[in-house]
């Protein structure tokens, strides 16, 4: 019992399976780094405003930073007894320097203490998920550069529809990635201000320099409440959901991915280093990946929920219960990254099958509404147009053609609107480059959206 920072009020020992049940170090221990730097700058802290002195705010930092150096080269064995990683450190602060060490939680709380840690953490993690947006949307944008002239088939209700540009099929998945990116960046920005002084929940009567520590932490000020600067988990909330939609943008592309490896689609095919084998087919080569990401969605969803339902009706200001934060919030980043980092190399490196997307866009019709647009053109009504070539592709249906295999007379049997140049119109290459207006798949429109891009 005396092994506790909290014992003096207690006469009995906790519970062994209490202990294990409320500690969290097995999992808060990813913070330690945070918790040592938002230590670090408490302390030194406490000194400039001489609520400790500066002999014991250097001794304490001296201390924490052995302790960083004794994590990092696994010297120091976390211990349940001391629930928290906050509180594994202040003990072994006060193991290595002794009473000294007692005074760094001066004007401090945990409550305030991991919400600092958190924020820390999360923003350090933000970073690097940022970095691997932009390298997964580089790549989208690479493989449209790369391949200007190859068209497919656009879907409606997975039917063929009318032919795009591949590139601009690349491109719809960097504008999802960019507002991804956009979104990131907000939550961020509105995170990254410091809850360090709320202490418990009420404040502090230190005479402490929050805007002072906040500076040195790299916030942009300080919060504003302490009840909610202890309380407040938003910011998981938001990168949660952040995440879920990222997650469904992933897990659409590796829809797309997967069907379009499959023998029916033959689109595109997948480097080896990201498929594998089955251990009875020999002939299979598995998208795993793109499946994996696909499936990991439903774990990054679940997090949020759990999110939101740990929060809902926990009243002011810092439960227990919002312990419980962790583990959702890490597993989602984890899962994030790792999804991320493989999509921007498998990307990069998807060899695309240009011929077979072509002979898919040229199936199926694709050109009827070009059809339909060219005797509008000529003065029909569009309805009118349109039943004129709904006639004419029931036709080719029954006469197993293409629309532009029809000779001109069977065209004018449909509307002797149509001459000769109905030709000009239905090529796919003509369908495409119609479409010319600002985010059209016309290929003027998809270079200008590139050479905005390169800006
Ligand atoms: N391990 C705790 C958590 O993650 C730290 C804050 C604990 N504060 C408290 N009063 N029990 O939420």
């Amino acid at each position: 019992m005396s092994t506790k920072l909290w014992g003096g009020r207690f006469t009995q020992p906790t519970d062994q399976f209490v202990e294990e049940f409320t500690a969290s170090i097995t999992f808060d221990q990813r913070l330690y780094r945070y918790d040592i730097q938002g230590s670090k700058a408490h302390a030194e802290m406490l000194g400039r405003q001489g609520i400790i002195t500066h002999e014991d705010a250097r001794q304490i930092i001296a201390g924490l930073d052995e302790i960083l150096a004794d994590i990092e080269a696994g010297r120091l064995e976390f211990s349940v007894a001391l629930e928290d990683i906050h509180m594994n450190i202040e003990a072994r602060l006060i193991e290595k320097i002794g009473a000294v060490g007692g005074r760094l939680h001066t004007g401090r709380s945990r409550n305030d203490q991991v919400a600092v840690d958190i924020r820390l953490y999360l923003r350090d993690e933000v970073d690097s998920v940022l970095e691997y947006l932009r390298q997964l949307e580089t790549s989208l944008i690479r493989q449209a550069e790369n391949h200007l002239d190859v068209i497919m088939p656009g879907y409606t209700h997975l039917q063929t529809a009318q032919p795009v540009l591949f590139s601009h099929h690349m491109l719809a998945y960097r504008e999802m990635i960019a507002r991804d990116i956009s979104r990131l960046v907000d939550l961020r920005a509105r995170f990254n201000v410091m809850p360090l002084g709320a202490g418990a929940l009420a404040g502090t009567t230190f005479n402490i320099d929050r805007e002072w520590v906040a500076e040195q932490l790299g916030f942009s000020g300080v919060t504003r409440n302490s009840l909610d600067a202890v309380s407040d988990r938003d910011f998981a909330i938001e990168f949660c959901s952040f995440a879920g939609i990222l997650m469904m943008h992933l897990s659409r592309l590796s829809e797309e991915l997967i069907l379009w490896s499959s023998a029916d689609f033959d689109f595109v095919e997948l480097s080896d280093a990201f498929c594998t084998g089955s251990s009875i087919m020999p002939q299979k080569k598995n998208p795993d990946v793109p499946e994996l990401v696909r499936g990991k969605t439903g774990r990054v969803y679940g997090n949020l929920i759990s999110l939101l339902t740990l929060m809902k009706a926990l009243p002011l200001a810092y439960n227990k219960d919002m312990q419980e934060d962790k583990e959702p919030l890490f597993d989602t980043i984890d899962t994030v990254k790792g999804s991320l980092k493989i999509f921007a190399d498998m990307i990069a490196q998807m060899k695309i099958k240009g011929d077979n997307m072509r002979i898919a866009a040229a199936r199926g019709f694709s050109t009827a509404t070009d059809v339909a647009d060219y005797c509008v053109r000529k003065g029909l009504p569009f309805r009118q147009a349109h039943e004129v070539v709904g006639k004419t592709v029931r036709y080719c249906v029954e006469n197993n053609k293409q629309i532009p295999e029809l000779t001109l007379d069977e065209f004018r049997s449909f509307s002797d609107l149509i001459t000769e140049d109905i030709y000009d119109f239905v090529t796919l290459e003509a369908s495409v480059n119609a479409r010319k207006a600002t985010g059209g798949t016309a290929r003027d429109a998809v270079e200008n959206e590139l050479s905005r891009l390169r800006k």
